[in-house]
This record gives C-alpha cells, sequence and structure tokens, in this order.
C-alpha cells in the first residue's frame, strides 16, 4: 500500500518526515524513486504524467496535491482510480486571509491610493459603510463558505451562487444558470471561487460584466481560464469594471508585456491566494488513506461526470 509523493522535491521531503512520523506503516516514495510500479496504490500529485499513472498497474487513488483537479486529464484516468481534491485547513485559511484582503482593497479604494501615491497626490474618497457594500461569491463549495463566513464579520451583504441549492445563514444563495443575472446584479463585488469546468470556463466575459452593477470590482481566485481577459480589459476601460484582483491567469507565468502587468486598476499577484500546507494536508490524505484502507468514504472525491 505504498504512497508515492510526485510534485515540488522539496516539499517531497517534509512529507517524507511527516508521514515518518505519523504514519510509519504507509511507504512512501519520492518520485522519481518510484521502487516497484505495481506496490503503488496511492499517489499524491498536481501534474502527473499519463505515462506514470499507467505505468501503476494497481493504483487506486489519485489525491490531487491542490483544492482544484483541473490540471489533470479527468477521461484518460482509468475508471479504476478514484481522483480526490485536497481539503485541509492550510488551504482553506489561506483563501480566507487573501479574499479578505482583496474585498477589503476595492471597498476601501486601495486601487485608487495606489494611482494616487504614484502621482503623489493626497486624495481621499469616501468611505461607503459595509453594510452598503454587496459582495457575491461564485461557488459556495468548501472555499467560498469559508470566505463568505470570515466576510460576515464585516457587516457586508453578502450573497452566493451555486451550481445546486444552498443555505448559508446570512447570505442570499441563488442557485442555477437562471438565477445567475440576478445574482449578479446584486454585487458590487464578485468573487470566483468555482472550479473550472467546461461549464465554467469564461464564466467571467462581458456578458457577466454587463449585468454587474456599473463600477463593480471583480476577484478571480479560480483559475485564469474562468476570465475572457480582452473581456476584462473591455470592460476596465468603459468604467463598467471598476478594479479587479486577479491571482490567476490564462498563462502562468503571465508572459512579459501583458497588459495586466502595469494595468493601474488590476491587483495582480502569481497564484499564491493559498497553498497547500505539508502539515495539514498530509494529515488530511492520511486520513482518506485510512478511510480507504477501511471501506469508508473519502473526503473530496471528485465526480468525474462534473468535473471536480
Ligand atoms: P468545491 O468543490 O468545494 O466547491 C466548488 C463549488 O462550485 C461547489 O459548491 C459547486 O456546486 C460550485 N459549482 C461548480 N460548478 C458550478 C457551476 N457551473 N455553476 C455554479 N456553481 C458551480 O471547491 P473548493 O471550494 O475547494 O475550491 C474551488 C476552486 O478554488 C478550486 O477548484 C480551484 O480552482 C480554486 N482554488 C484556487 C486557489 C488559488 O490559490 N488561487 C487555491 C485553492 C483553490 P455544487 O455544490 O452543486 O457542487
Ligand atoms: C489549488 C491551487 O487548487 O493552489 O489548491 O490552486
Amino acid at each position: 500500500m505504498t504512497l508515492l509523493y510526485k510534485a515540488n522535491p522539496e516539499r517531497g521531503q517534509e512529507w517524507r518526515a511527516l508521514f515518518a512520523e505519523m504514519a510509519p506503516d504507509v511507504p512512501l516514495r519520492i518520485w522519481p524513486d518510484v521502487g516497484d510500479p505495481g506496490e503503488v496504490r496511492y499517489l499524491a500529485a498536481w501534474e502527473p504524467s499519463l505515462d506514470l499513472i499507467a505505468s501503476l498497474s494497481r493504483l487506486e487513488v489519485l489525491f490531487s496535491l491542490g483544492a482544484g483537479v483541473d490540471q489533470f486529464d479527468l477521461r484518460q484516468i482509468p475508471p479504476s482510480v478514484t481522483v480526490v481534491r485536497m481539503i485541509e485547513p492550510g488551504i482553506t485559511q489561506g483563501m480566507v486571509e487573501y479574499v479578505t484582503f482583496a474585498v477589503l482593497a476595492l471597498h476601501r479604494n486601495m486601487l485608487d491610493y495606489r494611482e494616487a501615491q504614484r502621482e503623489g497626490l493626497w486624495a481621499p474618497v469616501r468611505v461607503v459603510p459595509a453594510d452598503e457594500r454587496r459582495v457575491g461569491v461564485m461557488g459556495l463549495g468548501n472555499l467560498g463558505q469559508a470566505v463568505l463566513e470570515q466576510l460576515k464579520s464585516f457587516g457586508f451583504r453578502l450573497s452566493g451562487w451555486n451550481r445546486s441549492p444552498r443555505q448559508v445563514e446570512g447570505v442570499t444563495c441563488h442557485a442555477g444558470a437562471e438565477s445567475f443575472p440576478r445574482f449578479l446584479a446584486g454585487c458590487d463585488i464578485l468573487i470566483c471561487l468555482l472550479p473550472l469546468t467546461p461549464e465554467t470556463r469564461e464564466i467571467l466575459n462581458r456578458e457577466t460584466f454587463m449585468a454587474l452593477p456599473k463600477g463593480a470590482g471583480v476577484i478571480n481566485v479560480g483559475r485564469g481560464g474562468h476570465l475572457r481577459e480582452d473581456d476584462l480589459l473591455a470592460a476596465l476601460a468603459t468604467g463598467q469594471i471598476s478594479g479587479a484582483v486577479l491571482d490567476v491567469a490564462t498563462c502562468e507565468p503571465l508572459p512579459s508585456g501583458h497588459p495586466f502587468w502595469t494595468h493601474p486598476r488590476i491587483l495582480l499577484t502569481p497564484h499564491i491566494a493559498s497553498m497547500t500546507q505539508p502539515k495539514s494536508a498530509a494529515r488530511a490524505l492520511l486520513d482518506n488513506i485510512r478511510r480507504s484502507q477501511a471501506g469508508r468514504p473519502m473526503h473530496g472525491v471528485v465526480r468525474r461526470e462534473v468535473g471536480y
């Protein structure tokens, strides 16, 4: 029941130490030291090659080392392999911190002050009370709900939009494609925390921006593929969108010369909104291995038919 780890080799050494301490009974190998491929039952990876997966003839579970699974080509992974996304408190905490920062940055006009500072202008902007600011989250999953929980503490008017109906206390929840325009009409700040699937690809597009109140802010912490970048640039040029905080891009790293690098109304970060934390992630993964061994359901099993 060997676990093979294939990702950043430095972190791999951290995982080795953690597993030696927490689960000496689970043999851990760090790629490329696969050992006997026939012994590998579990693969923890970010971007494993299909050749590697095919070589592991008795692979039972592919664990994503991140919350997303869009880096896998699910159609090419044998149906006998269960795919599991990462749910662990370190990712959640990081995302809550980042989105709180991003919402507050837009809410308190930090893009204006960044420009003003560059120009040497002392230019106060009227403060809008939080209870007059409408903040909406696309995707009421693990991360979306955690973010909303934190945002409640500021008193924002909160809403959420999800595929299936959800109830979140203190949040006006919308579900399904037909309710999307109504949801958007009530968002001064829109946060994308969706998984990237064929349904959600380029969901942040011209039509979406036009359905928001004029001057809305956009935060994309999902995937670069959620955003049609030219449509954002056009919406920023007209003022339909007043600012954006982007942690992800269609092409990562963002190519030099890309307009996002220097855009005064875009705050850009290099896909760091949250990071898998080895300690808590190893604990979560081990819990899932124990569950799988005991025939109990694992947390975060991917439903291939919906792609997340
Ligand atoms: P979850 O699977 O827990 O939640 C996803 C939510 O999105 C679910 O509630 C789901 O609805 C909803 N959803 C899926 N498809 C649609 C759709 N077509 N329309 C409306 N709602 C939809 O994922 P997490 O919250 O853990 O993570 C979300 C994403 O965040 C990840 O997939 C990843 O892309 C991104 N991420 C980014 C990071 C970064 O550093 N930038 C770090 C970590 C994650 P339902 O309840 O019906 O299933
Ligand atoms: C993730 C990510 O999916 O870091 O966990 O993007």
